[in-house]
């Protein structure tokens, strides 16, 4: 099938959808688009989180036929011209990225949630990222760059 969908503001067209396939599968091996994370394709780690609608979603929940005609942003959408987003920026200055597998969920989930709350206590942060998981970090430097995120 083919699937029409707005991403990060571009209007991307994909021939040969299978009807099984994810929206993380078509974001990233379709219309080239690697910063969603696939690490365990089960709804568990928020790696592949991306705005649907403006929405969080896990793209490795949402099969890709879900998102024709819809709008999605990405991680690599949240930057401006030639400069990161503040909330990327933020993990960087905090050292919050290791590995890096985990951090475009997780930056994708905190911009959600400064959208939503813009000076969220440390129990809010905690609980917008309950299901973003990270195996590097041990999560103190991802609290510190929602905070420096949340000042800028
Ligand atoms: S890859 Fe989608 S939640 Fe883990
Ligand atoms: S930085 Fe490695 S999983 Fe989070």
């Amino acid at each position: 099938m083919r699937v029409n969908v707005t991403v990060n503001g571009q209007a991307r067209e994909a021939d040969g959808v299978w009807e099984g396939e994810s929206l993380l599968y078509l974001l990233r091996e379709r219309l080239g688009l690697p910063g969603a994370k696939n690490a365990c394709e089960q709804g568990e780690c928020g790696s592949c989180t991306v705005y649907l609608d403006d929405v969080p979603v896990c793209a490795c929940l949402v099969a890709a036929g879900q998102a024709e005609g819809r709008t999605v942003r990405t991680v690599e959408g949240l930057a401006g011209d030639g400069a990161l987003h503040p909330v990327q920026q933020s993990f960087v200055d905090a050292g919050a990225v290791q590995c890096g597998f985990c951090t475009p969920g997780l930056v994708v989930a905190a911009h959600d949630l400064l959208a939503r709350v813009p000076d969220p206590a440390d129990e809010e942060i905690r609980e917008a990222l309950a299901g973003n998981l990270c195996r590097c970090t041990g999560y103190e430097k991802i609290l510190e760059a929602v905070r420096t995120a949340a000042k800028r």
